[in-house]
């Protein structure tokens, strides 16, 4: 069987208007812009209009991407939308998408992966391009953690923004040097509590009490969370330099999940990288899970820091404990 080569046509972003400030958050909970910001890094994030959910801001950032790649909808041949926060429960935010970019009769589906929710879908993707099942296809990371924060708690509800962005993953031409070089995605159920909305799946389903209880936010224990983060994303960033006999020399930028700076300084340290080949956007969008990546990934591309020929490694962990990594040349 030929195998294809997979590469990034195009990317999109869309963020919400709405900014929420660390000030503003002052007002909500005992909190302070300044441990916001020395514990974060994080300044301002942004929040979703009320009538507004991820199929509606991911859709932007769809076509955004399919301009870039010079493609049209109908040329897709799958769409795949890392998300925890749908639309719905069901039917899949990926329907709603195809829905709204009017194409229909191909495969559209949901992975639930926490913040790598992006990792794994560009791991699915780059599958079903270099087996030929597939010329085109859409990835979004989406998220509107916002919609899923409990206000009262500032351990959580300082760190969340909402975001959509998109990619088109298509298939490589033989003398063309941009490539989906390497993909690694893990999974470790046994921290399946550390970073959970409790209800509202078939576990403890909607009720007067879990909504009083505010069962249907996001609750996390962070300190846990923060020495796993490192860890699993050196480990995935090794995996996919080793199979390719790279080191970090070898790449350009590192692009990691934006969850806490601190966490990001500490991946730097460990992988040896200095941080100015670091990606950071955190201080103005905070974490936006899935989207997280993908948004970071086409502002760098629109705004000519990331060129044709650079080599990116992007990595993300979230909840589950899910982990993984992306090794691109642009
Ligand atoms: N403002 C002021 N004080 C705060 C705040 C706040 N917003 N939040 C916590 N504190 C307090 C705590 O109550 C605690 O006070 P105490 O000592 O009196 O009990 C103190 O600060 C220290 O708390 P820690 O939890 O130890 O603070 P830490 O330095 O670990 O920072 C944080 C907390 C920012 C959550 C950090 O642990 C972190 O970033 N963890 C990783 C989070 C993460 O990566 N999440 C991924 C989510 S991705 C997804 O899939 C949704």
């Amino acid at each position: 069987m030929k195998q294809y080569h997979a590469k990034i046509k195009g990317t999109g972003r869309s963020l919400p208007e709405k900014i929420l400030s660390n000030h503003d958050l002052e007002k909500l909970v005992d909190t302070s812009d300044e441990w916001i910001k020395t514990r974060t890094g994080m300044s301002e994030r942004r929040v979703s209009a009320d009538d507004k959910a991820s199929s509606d801001y991911a859709t932007i950032a769809a076509e955004q991407a399919l301009q870039m790649a010079g493609i049209h909808a109908r040329d897709l041949g799958l769409v795949i939308v890392g998300t925890v926060t749908p639309d719905h429960a069901f039917p899949s935010t990926a329907c709603l998408i195809m829905k709204n970019l009017g194409i229909r009769n191909i495969p559209g589906f949901d992975i639930s992966a926490g913040c790598p929710g992006w990792i794994y879908t560009m791991n699915i993707a780059k599958q079903y391009i270099e087996n030929g099942a597939c010329e085109n296809v859409l990835v979004v990371g989406v998220d509107m953690l916002t919609k899923i924060t409990n206000y009262k708690d500032r351990n959580t509800c300082v760190l969340f923004g909402d975001a959509a962005g998109a990619t088109v993953v298509s298939r490589a031409a033989e003398v063309d040097i941009s490539r989906v070089i390497d993909s690694d995605i893990s999974a470790d159920g046994n921290y399946w509590d550390l970073l959970i909305q409790p209800a509202g799946g078939s576990r403890a389903p909607a009720s007067y009490n879990t909504v009083r209880e505010r069962q249907h936010t996001v609750t996390m224990e962070g300190n846990k969370v923060f020495k796993l983060a490192v860890r699993s994303m050196y480990n995935s960033c090794e995996t996919v330099l080793k199979r390719n006999n790279m080191d970090t020399t070898s790449i350009d930028w590192v692009l990691p999940h934006q969850a806490n700076m601190r966490i990001i300084e500490a991946l730097a340290r460990k992988l040896k990288v200095d941080i100015s080949k670091v990606i950071i956007n955190i201080d103005k969008y905070g974490n936006t899970s899935a989207a997280t990546i993908p948004v970071a990934l086409d502002e760098v591309i629109r705004s000519g820091k990331v060129r044709h020929g650079d080599i990116v490694l992007m990595t993300s962990f979230g909840a589950g404990l899910t982990s993984g990594s992306v090794l691109v040349r642009i």
